[in-house]
């Protein structure tokens, strides 16, 4: 599983400088393009809940790069996928919060039917940084009373402690960065 691990980190590039001065942005286009790379990243995420979670009733996934993930991650577990959008996107009675970004602030939302009271929801980013987008989308199931197993992300950047965020949460990411 470390030469798995290899291939997928060997696809996500640094770009210093993006989208500011001073920030080492991570892009994932390079693990999504490689399909070798990108059905990797699947595999190791699908062992991991698979070995985790006897059951799992839905993968809900964070707008936008959680729609990458997500979707073939809920497939290969033959489970369904809840888009977590940013605010104004999703139509019928929604619930919504407002996180605060390095710059502004944005609010995520859900369909209040999206999940049942009790459902087993595991919630699927690309990236954690400040850890803000998790915790709101945390808030946004607790408010659905969906039971959160784990937020799950494939990079962690470390240095940005955003784990904190998650208070109890059980958090997990696949590859960390400083
Ligand atoms: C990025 C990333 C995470 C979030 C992490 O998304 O995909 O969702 O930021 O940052 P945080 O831990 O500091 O909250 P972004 O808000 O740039 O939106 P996008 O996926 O639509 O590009
Ligand atoms: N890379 C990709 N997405 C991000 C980053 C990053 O370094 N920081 C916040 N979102």
């Amino acid at each position: 599983s470390d030469e798995r691990l290899r291939r997928v980190r060997d696809r996500v590039r640094p770009f210093p400088d993006f989208p500011e001065p001073g920030v080492l942005f991570r892009d994932i286009s390079p693990l999504l393009k490689d399909p070798v790379a990108f059905r990797t990243l699947i595999d190791l995420l699908e062992d991991h809940l698979r070995s985790s979670f006897p059951k799992i009733d839905f993968i809900a996934g964070l707008d936008s790069r959680g729609f990458l993930i997500g979707p073939p991650l809920a497939q290969r577990l033959g489970i369904g996928f809840v888009p977590v959008r940013k605010k104004g996107k999703l139509p019928g009675p929604t619930e919504s919060v407002c996180y605060t970004l390095e710059y502004g602030k944005a609010e995520l939302e859900m369909q209040k039917d999206a999940v049942e009271p009790g459902q087993k929801v595991v919630i699927v980013d690309d990236l954690l940084a400040t850890g803000g987008t998790m915790a709101a989308a945390c808030e946004l199931l607790k408010r659905l009373k969906a039971e959160i197993l784990e937020c799950l992300v494939v990079i962690e950047l470390k240095g940005l402690k955003g784990s904190g965020k998650l208070n109890s949460i059980p958090f997990y990411s696949l590859l960390q960065y400083d």
